[in-house]
């Protein structure tokens, strides 16, 4: 029986650098969706996924991120005060959204870092870990996709997607081979590499459940030359040591971290929007002709 997973890590301390100049003085994660923080998409993502506390790696600067889902009790009571019913519902349903729990990462050393930084929250049992420049649009939740490939096979499990040619330079990426319509064994997995010696196209994407050897695994890797700790290096030795599954994800991924994907993320999720759908599609339509 597999141990179910219960705990999401969120590492959030990142600088956000692709996103200058707004990342000077607003974190990326509390970057709108059209009216809505990314972080708060990732963190409904995890409710309706199933998972019951967020694990927030955080840093200097990034206290906001935390503070959206507490209780807001000046904000409620004016907005009771008010007869502002809706909104007040909107405010009071973020801070009952989950359990939240906040880690500090004191130095910017990486993913895999930020990751163990969790360690000792998290405990012996298995996790899944979401970045929040991923937003997955999906009809089954993209943390609910993984984490069923997880309870049917009871091993680790990272979400791919195919690239283009000219951006595997950017992803970790699979070499592996698929054995059922979907679902890859990863043998072993490349951190950027040129598209000449790339293994594939499948690159790893923000969603990964992980079983807690990972730690162990976290705490044997070398800082590379920029000075961080990648994951990839730990997801690599888990691949060769005991299994990883690459499971090619249902929905469209938007990377928020990147000024082109914030744009489409807005774009596509304002076209869901019933009140805003039909003024969004006509402008688009306008300005395209
Ligand atoms: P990115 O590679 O996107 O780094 O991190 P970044 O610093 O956020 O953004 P750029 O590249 O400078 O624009 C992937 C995820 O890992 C977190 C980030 O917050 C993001 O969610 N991260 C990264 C940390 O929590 N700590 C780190 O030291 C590095």
């Amino acid at each position: 029986m597999t141990k179910k997973v219960t705990k999401a890590v969120v590492p959030v301390a990142g600088l956000g650098t692709r996103l200058l100049p707004v990342t000077k003085s607003v974190p990326k994660e509390l970057l709108p969706i059209v009216d809505v923080p990314a972080i708060q998409v990732i963190v409904q993502e995890c409710v309706k996924s199933g998972i019951e506390e967020v694990i927030f790696i955080t840093s200097r600067g990034k206290g906001q991120i935390t503070d959206h889902f507490d209780y807001s009790y000046e904000l409620e009571s004016i907005l009771a005060e008010r007869g502002k019913t809706q909104e007040l519902e909107i405010v009071r349903n973020i801070g009952e959204m989950i359990r939240t729990v906040a880690v500090r990462q004191k130095k910017p050393l990486g993913l895999g870092h930020a990751i163990l930084c969790a360690k000792d929250v998290v405990g012996d049992e298995p996790f899944i870990v979401l970045l929040p420049d991923d937003i997955i649009d999906a009809e089954v939740p993209g943390a609910r996709q993984l984490l069923d490939v997880y309870e049917k096979y009871g091993q680790g499990v990272v979400s791919v997607m195919e690239v283009p040619d000219d951006e595997v330079d950017r992803y970790g990426i699979v070499d592996g081979e698929e054995w059922s319509d979907g679902l890859y064994r990863v043998r072993m997995l490349v951190e950027k590499p040129q598209f000449e010696e790339a293994p594939s196209n499948l690159a790893v994407i923000g969603r990964y459940v992980l079983p807690p050897i990972i730690f162990d695994y976290l705490e044997d890797v070398r800082a590379d030359d920029t000075g961080e700790v990648q994951l990839t290096d730990a997801l690599a030795r888990l691949a060769r040591e005991r299994a990883l599954v690459g499971y090619k994800f249902e929905g469209e991924r938007h990377d928020i971290g990147d000024r082109i994907g914030l744009i489409t993320a807005n774009i596509a999720f304002g076209l869901k929007r019933p009140e805003l759908r039909d003024r969004l599609q006509s402008y688009l339509r306008e300005i395209c002709d």
